[in-house]
């Protein structure tokens, strides 16, 4: 085999720590070299937010994704290169949006200190003041990420589906050094935002051999949900809001999954073993403990790393 012992080593490193956890970030990593970092993040994500209210949910889900693939390493804000699909075009890409509040913190920050702050840390930062804005809790955020160069539109299955049952869910999240704890926690995320019917029709009708409608979802919930939704339906960007006050960061999610009333059977689904469904109730009845809860986990998914350099432009490699 012609592979040479520096590449050997190096595929044994990229493949050992593909993901790795928390080792170089700091919550001073840029005291010296960017101390306005944080102010300018902030800044840009309240001016977004003044015209649209929907800019939390996209970037907190669009954190959420890149931190699940290779790492919170800014791969989901790469533009296409060449002929290769990247994330940003895989399925899962619904609802993904807002990109452009990452692009103008980052123009901020090149301007302040150039050369400096990672997209990955911009971003980490964006949704952390992206909860902050729509109401939920606060957290320092460890920085020093780096950037990756890789982003391929395939790797998008490696997100967990909203089909999935609890123990698919255990097994995504385990692989990324996030318990069950975490999930439950991080799932709140749920509090905010929109879905395409196409993320949970698949409950509305044909569900099961047995069942039509998914039994675990509530009947008259089902009923509106299928108005909207009809089977067959060619309306474009029909869907739901994942809570009634989805531009609130609260607690409501987790009423709703005690009601039958959460969009995807993941969500549901934390109900299905004792572990995950007390802490459903604690949630549901304690917005503190969601909150302590959330930003604890948020700390713990934001600090998967995996890049290597520091991107001069978000959306394009070095
Ligand atoms: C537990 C596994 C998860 C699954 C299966 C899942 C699945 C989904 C799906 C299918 C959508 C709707 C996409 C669409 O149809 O437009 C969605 C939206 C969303 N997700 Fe998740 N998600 C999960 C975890 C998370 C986490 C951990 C967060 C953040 C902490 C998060 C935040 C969001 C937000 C904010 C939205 C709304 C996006 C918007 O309105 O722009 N999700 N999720
Ligand atoms: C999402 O992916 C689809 C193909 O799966 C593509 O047609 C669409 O343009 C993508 N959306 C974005 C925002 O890139
Ligand atoms: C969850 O889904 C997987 C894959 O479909 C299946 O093999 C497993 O038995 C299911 N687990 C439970 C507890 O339903």
């Amino acid at each position: 085999m012609a592979i040479t012992a520096p590449a050997f080593i190096s595929l044994l490193i990229c493949s050992a720590f593909s993901f790795s956890f928390g080792d170089a970030l700091s919550l001073d990593y840029y005291e010296k070299t960017c101390p306005s970092v944080e102010d300018i993040v902030m800044n840009t994500v309240k001016e977004a937010f003044k015209e649209d209210k929907t800019v939390p949910a996209a970037v907190l889900r669009m954190h959420f994704h890149d931190c699940f693939i290779r790492g919170c390493d800014a791969s989901v804000l790469l533009d296409k290169f060449g002929n290769s699909k990247v994330e940003k075009s895989g399925p899962p890409n619904l609802s993904l949006h807002a990109f452009f509040v990452i692009d103008n913190a980052k123009a901020a920050v090149e301007a302040a200190c150039p050369g400096v702050v990672s997209c990955a840390d911009i971003l980490a930062l964006a949704a952390r003041d992206a909860v902050v804005l729509a109401g939920g809790p606060n957290w320092d955020v460890p920085k020093g990420r780096k950037d990756g160069r890789t982003s391929l539109a395939s790797e998008t299955r490696q997100l967990p589906a909203p089909t999935f049952n609890l123990s698919q869910l255990q097994q995504s999240f385990s692989q990324r050094g996030l318990d069950l704890g975490d999930l439950v926690a991080l799932s709140g995320g749920h509090s905010l935002g929109f879905s395409h019917c196409s993320s949970f029709q698949n409950r509305l009708q044909n569900f099961d051999p047995t069942h039509d409608i998914d039994p675990s979802i509530n009947p008259s919930f089902a009923a509106s949900l299928k108005k909207v939704c009809p089977a067959h339906s060619q309306v474009k960007n029909a869907g739901s809001n994942l809570d009634p006050s989805p531009t609130m960061f609260d607690n409501t999610y987790y009423k709703l999954i005690l009601q039958g009333k959460s969009l995807f059977s993941s969500d549901q689904a934390l109900l299905t073993s004792p572990s995950t469904k007390s802490l459903v109730y604690q949630y549901s009845g304690s917005r503190k403990a969601f909150y302590e809860a959330f930003a604890k986990s948020m700390i713990k998914m934001s600090s998967i790393t995996g890049g290597q350099e520091v991107r001069t432009h978000c959306r394009m490699v070095n």
